[in-house]
């Protein structure tokens, strides 16, 4: 069994785990997951996140707008997440960023919004966690300018952009795209990353990795990403998820 299992990035408010939710998250401590950061895409969903951290010791919170949930947004929203982001668990500002896959005509709003939301993160020295979809030089761009702390989450450009990101002084997640068999770009960036920059995650209940790809994900199959990042680096899978478990502690401050 694998201890200093940190999930820098989940989705537990997901009604993919209303049917066990508590019985899961009660679980996870036993099965060596040391710290989750579960991350909000709207107002209520932030909410959600900052009940379960209350609720479970390891679990602490991230509040933002996700650049595909932007149809709750009201005048106040800025507002709004500065009130809950006042809460004692909660470490970081997101999942913010954008996302041109699904949402390109919204493009304007979602520039606006993720630019708020870092103001705020900087005016209250939080870290970021982005969401890049097709999108990376508009986040390039608006990352070297407002120069954040954080972490572009679910990391999926070329190793070019990776050193981009690097420069800035962000970290990067890898998750379950790590160990996809096509997966040559994240293979590739999982090669490169200094040891000080990664961070784990599963962006669960999505993206669950080799041997469980299409079925739920959550953070006990974090292990699977740190053997196929051990592998593909020369390394132990133990040491990834103890480096990984280090840089999260750093970032978030917890
Ligand atoms: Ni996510």
């Amino acid at each position: 069994m694998y201890n200093n299992i940190f999930d820098s990035h989940a989705h537990y408010d997901d009604e993919k785990f209303d049917e066990d939710r508590d019985s899961l998250l009660a679980s996870l401590p036993d099965s060596g997951i040391s710290a989750v950061i579960s991350c909000g895409v709207d107002i209520e969903s932030s909410k959600f996140n900052i009940e379960l951290a209350e609720k479970y010791e390891y679990i602490y919170s991230a509040v933002g707008f996700h650049p595909l949930n932007l149809e709750s947004l009201s005048p106040n929203y800025i507002d709004d997440i500065r009130s809950l982001a006042a809460h004692p668990k909660v470490v970081a500002i997101g999942e913010i960023g954008l996302d041109y896959h699904y949402e390109k005509e919204s493009r304007l709003l979602q520039l606006e919004v993720l630019r708020n939301q870092i103001l705020l993160a900087n005016e209250l020295s939080l870290p970021v966690i982005i969401h890049d979809r097709e999108s990376h030089v508009d986040i390039l761009n608006i990352l070297k300018e407002l120069k954040p702390r954080g972490v572009v989450h679910c990391f999926s450009g070329s190793p070019e952009m990776a050193k981009d990101i690097l420069k800035i002084g962000m970290y990067i997640g890898l998750g379950g795209s790590v160990t996809f068999k096509n997966a040559v770009k994240p293979k590739e960036v999982a090669k490169i990353l200094p040891e000080d920059k990664i961070l784990l995650e599963t962006d669960c209940p999505y993206m669950a990795p080799i041997p469980f790809r299409g079925q739920r994900n959550d953070s006990s199959l974090i292990p699977y990403v740190a053997e196929e990042i051990a592998t593909i680096r020369g390394c132990n899978a133990e040491d990834i998820l103890k480096i990984s478990d280090k840089n999260a502690r750093t970032l978030f401050a917890i």
